[in-house]
This record gives C-alpha cells, structure tokens and sequence, in this order.
C-alpha cells in the first residue's frame, strides 16, 4: 500500500465525470440545463458525429461576466444556492456547480459569454484558461470537442454515432417538452433535425410527441392541497410497443422515478394490455421542499417526502382522466354485469413486474371456476361430464371472439388476448437456453432508421439469443435471415422494430437477464394470431385446450382478461327466465 495523498483536481473532476459525462446526451442535458437556469428563451444546439466530436449550445441568457468566467469552469462553484437551506428548496436545474467543470475535464470545452448589458463578449477556454475577447452578441455560447479524447477507456463505452445521437434527441425532446415557453433548434452535422417555436403546452406536445399522440390523448389539470398534475396522457388506442413516450416531470424536471412510473402503470392496468407501454407526457408539481432532487449527481432521481400522498394523487389523477366510457357494456342488461366479472385475468407481466392486488380475486375465481367445472357436485349439465373446462368452440364473433359452451354456459375468449398469453408461456420456457431459430428461405428486407441500423449492428448477440438473425443489407435496410421458430408465422418487420426499440437503450447482457420477460411478451403479442384471421372450429378448440394447459402453469400474470365466463343462470335472468 501506498502512503494516503489528496487527489489531484483534474482527477477528481474527471471521477465527478464518470457520474455526470455518461455520454454526450449527458454533456448535452447539464448544458441545457445552465442555459435554462441563466433565463434562455431561444437555445440553438449543434451537434456533429452524435455530439461527441461536438456539441455547440447558444442562448439568449443573462451570461456571465468575464470575472467570473474562470470560476464557472471551478468545481463546487456556482451562482444558484449558497445555503443548506437553498439546496432544500432549491428551483433551479442546476445545484452542484460541478458539471463545466467535470466536462472539461474530459473534452475540450470553451464557454464564451456577454453578460447582459456589458458591451462585449469573452471567451475561456479550459486547457489554459486563457481569455480573449469573443464576437457574440448576446448570452452564452458553449462548446465541447471530442469527448473522452482524454479518457480513452471511457471513449471504449461510446456507442455508434446514430445511437449517441438519438440519445441527445432524447434529451433534447424532455427539454422542450418541460418548457414548451422556450423555442428550440437543434442540428446533427449540419442538418436541421428540429425546430421549435415558443409555444404552450398544448402546442409543444403536438410537436415533440406528434398529431397522432395529440389526437388520442387526455387532458388532465388536477389539484390536491400543494400538488398539481397536468400535461397528457394517451389512451390505449395509442398504446406503444416500447416505453419511449413515457414522459414525467417534477418542477420541471423530466425524472425517471419508480413511484411515478408504477402510480401511472397501475392507472392504466385496468385498459391496458400488459405487452403494451402507455404514452403520457405528466408535470408534477409540487412544494420543492416536499421533494430532494438531491439523490443522484446527474438529478433525473428525485425522493417525494410524502410518498404514499404523491403516488395516491398521481394514480387517482391519470386513472379518473382514462376512465373510459362504458363501451360494449351498454348494450347489455347493466343489473346483470356484476356477475359477469373475467373469470381470469390472463394477461401478460406488466412492466414493473407483479404485485398489484386488484387482479388476485379474479384470478381466484377462475380457479374457484375450474374446481366448480370438475366437481362432480357442480350442475351435471347432460353431456357435459367429460367437458374440458373451457368447453367446445361453437363459433367466432366478428373475427375478434371464440365463443364456447362449457358445463356452466357460454365461454367467451379473446382470441389474440389468449394466444398471447400461450406464446408468451412458451417462449419463457423456451427462452432457458436460447430460443429455437428457423431460417428463412428467403430473407426478409426490411427498411430501417438509422438508429434500428445502429442498434441492429450492436445488439446482434441479444437478437441471436432471442432467435433472430438479421444483418445490414444496405444503409437503411435490414436482412431477417432466421425468426425465432416459435414465430414462423409472425409479421417479422413490426416485431423486429419493437424489439429493436426495446433494445435500444439497454446493454445486451441486461436485456436478457432483466427486460426478458417484457422482450419475449413483446414477441408473443406479434406473433399471436391477429384479430380477423378466421380460424376453423378445429383450430378454435385447439386453442381452447392450449389455454387450458397454459393455466396449469399454475401463473398469476396481470393484464386484461383473455376469457370470461356468462353463466346459464345470468343469461337466463337475461331474459326473465325462471327455472
Ligand atoms: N449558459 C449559461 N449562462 C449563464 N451562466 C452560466 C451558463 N452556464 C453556466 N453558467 C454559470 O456557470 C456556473 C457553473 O455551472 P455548472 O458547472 O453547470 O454548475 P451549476 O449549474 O450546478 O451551478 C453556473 O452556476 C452559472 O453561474
Ligand atoms: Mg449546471
């Protein structure tokens, strides 16, 4: 062992930077941050080679005097708090005073500036700290060149220039949407990608989360002592295959927070299917010293005091928004509906795993149905005796619905809801070594984003593990040269597209291990059968006995119901008939 010795500076800012600079997304998000914090209303981005050869932010904001400008390139040195007490109810972006520091510890970075009313400009660069004058005319420019080009272990994680910049498009989405009072412009190299206008909510949701978000999304403006929620949520219809619309802000703040996500995820429970991610775009607002966005250097974490009270109010919140008109239910004898509850929900894993109390009694139910259908004591319904559970297929309904007679009545089954439920079984069971591939005879082609480009190259191992083979074919299209067998039949371009979305931001190894499940219920929901798709009386029963045998599973999963049971005795009382 070495003698103890205090750090060098640069190398505590550069291990302050492994925390704060994960790539240039993060670079981009704390400058964003500082731009908004001096008062900008109009920020200008240039990005080049996915912003890490360089990012180039200009705003309209109060600048920084050329006293100071050395300073603003200090760690723990900054104009926003000076106190515990600050820091405890802190409204600014920014806190720590250590994020210009921490990039230009690892990049190239000069800060020119004009602080507003003086009648010049000045420029620092962090190499030498040397200040010159600068031709601006107003506000703050920033510029960050070849990050890592220092730290080249660090350079190693930096992914493929699309990947990187679609990550800065990301955060530069969160941004505009959190201040819609703002405009925005942003390029990658060189080319206009987005251009906003200072708008109000209403009109920077249209823009950043599209016409078709807007058209199907619910209003919500609710309030409860000193919490407020407001901005968007879409209704199923809207439904995604990825969780990329998924959009949450506390004061202004766009956070990735467990309690929010899961209050949200169980508004939605009940309207939708568990392969699918809702769409929402949700500001929270409350007390700032009520909630510590202290947690995490890079302060997309935040800790609610009042936990349980938030997580209530949210939930409440966005369910009574969703709450969906009655629909099919109308036309039927509303006195009758309450005994006509799902006799299962078979659904599949929601995101954000199980543990929601609401669907337990149904699912006991269906067991208490089963064990009442194979009783001996239950209503011998003539002929019956030997009846699988679920009966026989009589016919299909409009293409959507298997309808069955079973000993206790009519058997309705969804029939896409259940084929996902059994596709998704058998794909986790298949999924213990690698899932069976079945090659194409001929290859699929299929056009591709430059980002599905990207993330086709890198996650090629994770798609093998999944079953798939799939290579470029040319700049923006995809070869399918082998689909998992269990999916022979599936429509492979959206399938592929879904996955690649979910695969985008995970590192390959944690896909497999930790997002599996929601990567195989992602499969199954393509490769289930589609609504429409006659199927034979034969292929309806096989089905009926493959949801039979997938209940033995003996698996509580959560989701929307894929069969309910209408006893004889309610259609009887449908129709006043006495027995
Ligand atoms: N775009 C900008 N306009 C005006 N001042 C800025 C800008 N960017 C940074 N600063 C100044 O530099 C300081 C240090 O910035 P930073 O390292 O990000 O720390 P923090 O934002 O936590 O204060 C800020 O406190 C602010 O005074
Ligand atoms: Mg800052």
């Amino acid at each position: 062992m070495n003698a103890i010795k205090p750090l060098p500076d640069l190398l505590i800012s550069q291990i302050a930077a492994g925390e704060v600079v994960e790539r240039p997304a993060s670079v981009l998000k704390e400058l964003l941050e500082n731009s908004l914090d001096a008062g900008a209303s109009d920020i200008n981005v240039e990005l080049q080679e996915g912003g890490v050869r360089l990012i180039r932010i200009s705003d309209d904001g109060g600048g920084i005097a050329r006293e100071d400008l050395a300073l603003a390139l200090a760690r723990h040195a900054t104009s926003k708090i000076c106190s515990l007490s600050d820091l405890e109810r802190v409204a600014s972006y920014g806190f720590r005073g250590e994020a210009l520091a921490s990039i230009a510890s690892v990049a190239r970075l000069a800060l020119a500036s004009r602080l507003a009313g003086a009648d010049r400009a000045w420029r620092i660069k962090s190499d030498d700290l040397a200040i010159a004058p600068a031709a601006l005319a107003k506000g703050t420019q920033v510029e960050v060149a070849d990050l890592y080009f220092n730290t080249p272990a660090r350079r190693k994680f930096l992914r493929q220039e699309a990947t990187e910049y679609a990550h800065c498009d990301e955060v530069l989405r969160r941004m505009a949407l959190a201040r819609p009072d703002a405009a925005f412009r942003w390029s990658h190299n060189a080319k206009l990608k987005q251009q906003l206008a200072a708008s109000d909510l209403a009109g920077r949701a249209r823009a950043v989360l599209g016409e078709e978000f807007f058209a199907h999304a619910q209003q919500l403006s609710v309030s409860a002592g000193d919490l407020r929620l407001s901005g968007y949520a879409a209704d199923p219809a809207y439904s995604r295959a990825g969780r990329d619309a998924q959009y949450c802000f506390v004061n202004g703040r766009y956070v990735r927070d467990r309690l929010l996500a899961h209050a949200v995820l169980q508004a939605y429970a009940d309207v939708l299917h568990g392969s699918r991610h809702a769409a929402y775009a949700l500001f929270l607002e409350l007390d700032p010293a009520g909630v510590d966005v202290n947690v995490h250097p890079a302060k997309t974490e935040v800790r609610f005091r009042e936990s349980r009270g938030v997580h209530q109010f949210v939930f409440t919140a966005v369910q009574r928004a969703l709450a969906a008109p009655p629909g099919h239910a109308a036309s039927t004898h509303p006195a009758n509906l309450s005994a006509w509850r799902p006799a299962q929900q078979l659904g599949l894993v929601a995101p954000g795993g199980a543990g929601h109390a609401a669907a337990e009694p149904a699912a006991s139910a269906y067991y208490d149905f089963v064990a009442a259908a194979r009783s001996p004591n239950a209503p011998p319904a003539a002929g019956f005796a030997d009846s699988p559970p679920l009966g026989h297929a009589l016919a299909q309904l409009h293409g959507i619905y298997v309808l069955a007679q079973n000993a206790a009545g009519l058997v309705l089954v969804d029939m896409h809801a259940a084929h996902e439920r059994i596709l998704y079984e058998k794909l986790k069971t298949a999924m213990g070594a690698r899932l069976a591939t079945q090659g194409l005879l001929v290859p699929a082609l299929l056009g591709a984003s430059e980002t599905e480009m990207a993330t086709a190259a890198e996650q090629a191992e994770a798609l093998a593990a999944l079953g798939f083979d799939v290579a470029a074919a040319g700049p923006r299209e995809l070869a399918v040269r082998a689909v998992p067998a269990l999916l022979a039949n599936a429509d492979v371009g959206d399938l592929l597209r879904a996955l690649l979305l979910d695969l985008r931001d995970y590192p390959a190894s944690e896909v497999i291990a930790a997002r599996g499940n929601e990567l195989l219920a992602t499969m199954a929901c393509h490769g289930a059968v589609r609504a429409r798709r006659q199927l034979s009386l034969v292929e309806m029963d096989a089905l009926l006995r493959e949801m039979e045998a997938t209940e033995r599973a003996d698996q509580c999963n959560h989701g929307r119901p894929t069969w309910i049971q209408l006893p004889l005795a309610d259609l009887d009382r449908l129709f006043l008939r006495g027995r």
